[in-house]
């Protein structure tokens, strides 16, 4: 399989997320370890919608976990908005979680809380200077969720649930937006509504999204389109 250069793979704007060589392996019991991502580097602009896709196993949440430094890197370098995340331990490092959003396919929602409270959850442990329940507010309303603040998880629909997710993942207003399949588990008119959300978002708030899909039409409606394949980038739109 022929692998495009990093060189070729890097943009010439100043880019808000940088990877170079990152690398991510996992030890297999009794053999060689598995490169769950190898050696990939990516550029990407601010106020970019990328689509990761690629076959099952080929690395796309392992990806969006480093750059989120959910997981730690065994090579390479991540830059996300100045900043060198790979190398970041302790408060630095959980204060850069902090800046980044991640939105799952399973939503991952508190199920004893009330939505508001879901989105507020990221900020309890923290002093703010803006105030927190407002913030909150003003997130439901953008996800169109405005009256259904006080309403619990399993009061509401799938759709309804990934949306207070991405009001949540908004929170610390973030430099970048991942999302690991977060249509994954929606009907595809749901699904459509959720991508409209995220990409109004990169519209309005020139938010950056990185979003790992299987589904081509939703990766079509992405600026870029960016495919894995054995833990490679094999290939890159735009
Ligand atoms: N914590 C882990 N320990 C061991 N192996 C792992 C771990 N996480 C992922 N892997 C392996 O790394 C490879 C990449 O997995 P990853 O979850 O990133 O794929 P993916 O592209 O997101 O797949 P899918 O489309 O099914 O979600 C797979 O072979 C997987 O089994
Ligand atoms: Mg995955």
């Amino acid at each position: 399989m022929q692998r495009t250069s990093a060189k070729a793979l890097t943009e010439v704007s100043v880019p808000l997320v940088c990877l170079t060589d990152v690398r991510k392996t996992f030890p297999l019991p009794g053999g060689a370890p598995l490169v769950a991502v190898n050696d990939v580097s990516l550029s990407v602009a601010a106020g970019t919608a990328v689509a990761l896709t690629g076959p099952s196993g080929s690395g796309k949440s392992t990806l969006l976990h480093l750059i989120g430094a959910v997981e730690r890197s065994d090579g390479g370098t991540i830059d996300v908005d100045g900043q060198r995340v790979t190398g970041l331990s302790g408060s630095a490092l959980a204060a850069y979680r902090r800046r980044i959003g991640f939105v799952f396919q399973r939503f991952h929602l508190l199920p004893t809380l009330t939505a508001l409270d879901n989105v507020m959850a990221p900020l309890i442990p923290f002093r703010t200077v803006f105030d927190k329940a407002a913030r909150a507010r003003e997130l439901l309303a953008m996800v169109g969720l405005a009256d259904r603040s006080a309403a619990l998880p399993s009061r509401l629909s799938g759709g309804q649930q990934q949306r207070v997710a991405i009001a949540r993942a908004l929170i610390n207003r973030p430099a970048v937006l991942l999302a690991d399949e977060p249509t994954g588990n929606l009907d595809s008119q749901t699904g459509t509504a959720i991508v409209d959300l995220l990409l109004r978002l990169r519209d309005e708030h020139a938010t950056t999204l990185i979003m790992a899909t299987h589904d081509t039409g939703i990766a079509a409606r992405c600026d870029r389109v960016v495919q894995m394949r054995d833990g490679c980038l094999t290939s890159l739109d735009g």
